[in-house]
């Protein structure tokens, strides 16, 4: 529901609950916020995989994604990983303080057409921020029928680095859902998979019959996950990935974020690896 009379308009939201998901240098918190007005926040509307720029009067703003459902409904949640100039200043807020947010910008994941089917999301990272919001609107009780079984296929580095860690503990103990998850290195009570997100995949090998994978990561683990979901049979147009190619205007303007004839923040972010696998450069 951005402004369309001006899409620069950013809107006071206020931080209802911060926490950190991992530690580090490039720790990554997450920021749950609502918005100062009232009348913003009843109609407000976005799409799982949609995005938003998120920033300070001052400091700057920067794009990311939505990482709530809306099915969550009430307020908006960003998942922010410490990077440079304007992610160290909101890891300075906390609850209580206030933020600029504007958007929400780029298409959706088209949840409505894979109605029916398994949905297998993998993650690397901080590229779960932008699943998430898949896996909570399958989960939510009104949407849960709609489709059929649902795999939570995640790693990172280490377990410390693992985001939204209560949820996954959820996923394993709840009928209809699989979660499997991987570290790259061995540590010490980890008792699940040990490699890349990729070679995890390839263990749990989810079946092509009826499915859709959505992807996000590195690009470098996007493309092997990518490779490797071909071998395992799925074919272009069952793949989904979401681009996060640096952005500045989010709306077309500026020409910052293209991949081959495609505007990142316009054409997607979200894209089938069927319209991807034609441009040579979207994962270089
Ligand atoms: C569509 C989209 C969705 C995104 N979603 C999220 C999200 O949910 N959570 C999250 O933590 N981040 C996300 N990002 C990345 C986020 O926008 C950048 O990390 C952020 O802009 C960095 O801002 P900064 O001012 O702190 O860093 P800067 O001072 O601008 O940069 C610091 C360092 O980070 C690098 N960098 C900055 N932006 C990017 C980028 N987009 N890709 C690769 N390297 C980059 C710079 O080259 C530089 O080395 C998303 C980006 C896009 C385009
Ligand atoms: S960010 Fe300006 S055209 Fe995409």
């Amino acid at each position: 529901m951005m402004d369309e009379s001006n899409p620069y308009l950013p809107y006071t939201v206020k931080i209802e609950d911060a926490w950190y998901e991992t530690p580090g240098e490039r720790a990554i918190k997450t920021f749950k916020v609502s918005f100062a007005d009232e009348k913003v926040s009843d109609t407000w509307t976005h799409e799982p995989g949609q995005c938003a720029m998120v920033g300070l009067l001052g400091i700057g703003e920067s794009m990311f994604c939505i990482s709530s459902s809306p099915t969550e409904k009430g307020y908006l949640r960003f998942s922010i990983m410490l990077m440079g100039k304007v992610t160290s200043a909101l890891h300075q807020l906390e609850a209580g303080d206030t933020m600029s947010v504007r958007g929400p910008f780029g298409n959706g994941f088209p949840l409505a057409d894979w109605e029916g089917r398994n949905i297998v999301t993998i993650g690397g990272g901080i590229g779960q921020a932008p699943l998430r919001p898949i896996i909570e609107y399958i989960r939510d009780d009104g949407n849960r029928d709609k489709y059929e079984e649902l795999m939570v296929v995640y790693g990172s580095r280490t377990s410390k680095d693992l985001c939204f860690q209560d949820e996954l503990d959820c996923f394993m103990a709840e009928e209809g859902t699989e979660c499997c998850l991987s570290v790259d290195i061995e540590e010490e009570k980890w008792d699940h998979f040990v490699g890349f997100v990729p070679n995890l995949l390839m263990e749990v090998e989810p079946s092509p019959e009826n499915s859709i994978a959505i992807t996000c990561g590195p690009p470098i683990m996007i493309k092997f996950v990518i490779g490797n979901l071909e071998k395992l049979g799925f074919k272009p147009e069952q793949i989904y990935t979401t681009l996060e190619n640096r952005m500045k205007c989010g709306i077309g303007k500026c020409g910052r974020c293209n991949v081959g004839h495609l505007y990142v923040c316009k054409d997607g972010p979200v894209f089938s690896y069927a319209t991807l696998k034609e441009i040579p450069e979207a994962f270089a």
